[in-house]
């Protein structure tokens, strides 16, 4: 997702104009948890504008600093004295759940085994943290990105532990990719005779590593609203399907196919927009065409057709040149893709 990821945190991409990371912490309050360490690294400060104390979701948030992404085991590791001797829910900010994670944190509380796993299939294995089946359905091994995985059942990044993770914990080497793996800390439990429980989920699950996943939850995410105008849509506005236009947004002689997205005081004239598309606040797009696509705040658009599984960073422009000579100019970030169809 480079390069807007040098210039803005990953988990703060909107995803029908909400940061993936909100979706998360949702889904923690939902599951009857206040009390949140948010591990921060480089993008502390724009992850702690966003979110603040965490009142506006109902929570009470700390922000606990690491140094460098130096593991998701580490991450538990400088958590330890927040974390006390409290069971608690590991959750990855850039993990996307349908349905929430309250039957799996319920379903802890009930049975309180050492840890609990969400796992789902995938169809690339080796991307992702693998469980080992046993024949009565019970994780026998775990496994981070096997060259031979011995399932295709991934770890989805949430995770509901008890205190025995700590002792696994400070037992661990840093990996391959030196990083003090969960799915090490996990292996310990499991080979020391710990209880481990798993549920297989089969709702829309999503890691968003890249754009083709921010594009794919977005999709998913979108199909879900309810639609609500609150802008101005002017009468030679055609519009069909589930769309959400934000205060103070104006449309005029466009066509909006749903579902679509328009963020607060975005523009939107002339154009065709849509299907899922998502424009945030303060956007404007003249006389082009979009879809499938994800628009940031203050994007300026203008002239161009055609645009789709974009993704377009804050107050970028994207305008046209002169017809003749048909040439293109460019300022692209480090890491910029451009597909110019010829
Ligand atoms: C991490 C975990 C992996 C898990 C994945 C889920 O991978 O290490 O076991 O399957 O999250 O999102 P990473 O994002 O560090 O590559």
């Amino acid at each position: 997702m480079r390069p807007i990821t040098h210039t803005s945190a990953k988990q703060l991409i909107p995803v029908a104009n909400k940061p993936v990371l909100f979706y998360g912490l949702e889904a923690i309050r939902d599951a009857g948890i206040r009390e949140v360490g948010i591990i921060v690294g480089s993008t502390a400060p724009e992850i702690e504008r966003a979110v603040g104390d965490g009142s506006q979701f109902g929570l009470d948030v700390t922000y606990l600093p690491q140094d460098a992404p130096r593991g998701l085991g580490h991450a538990v590791l400088i958590a330890r004295d927040f974390l006390g001797e409290d069971d608690f829910v590991m959750y990855l900010g850039d993990n996307f759940v349908v349905g929430g994670i309250s039957d799996a944190v319920q379903r802890f509380r009930r049975e309180q085994p050492h840890a609990q796993l969400m796992l789902t299939r995938v169809k690339d294995p080796h991307a992702f943290g693998i469980a080992e089946m046993g024949p009565d359905g019970q994780v026998i091994g775990v496994e981070e990105k096997p060259r031979y995985p011995k399932s295709d059942l991934a770890l989805v990044g949430v995770y509901v532990f008890s205190p025995a993770v700590h002792e696994a914990i400070a037992e661990l080497k840093p990996s391959w990719r030196n990083e003090l793996e969960i799915t090490d800390a996990i292996q310990w439990l499991i080979d020391h005779g710990r209880r481990i429980e798993s549920t297989i989920i089969t709702g829309f699950w999503k890691d968003t590593g890249s754009l083709a996943d921010m594009l794919e939850m977005n999709r998913f995410v979108l199909e879900s609203l309810d639609s609500e105008v609150r802008g101005d849509v002017s009468a030679d506005t055609e519009m069909t399907g589930r769309v959400v236009i934000g205060p103070g947004a104006v449309i005029s002689g466009s066509r909006i196919v749903g579902p679509v997205v328009v963020g607060a005081g975005s523009i939107i004239r002339n154009s065709l927009l849509g299907p899922f598309t998502s424009v945030d606040c303060d956007c404007t797009i003249i006389n082009s065409e979009i879809e499938q696509s994800i628009v940031l705040r203050g994007a300026f658009i203008d002239g161009v057709g055609g645009i789709e599984w974009s993704m377009i960073g804050r107050e970028a422009r994207l305008i046209t040149g002169p017809r003749v000579p048909k040439t293109y100019r460019f300022v692209l970030g480090d890491h910029s893709e451009v597909r110019v169809s010829v």
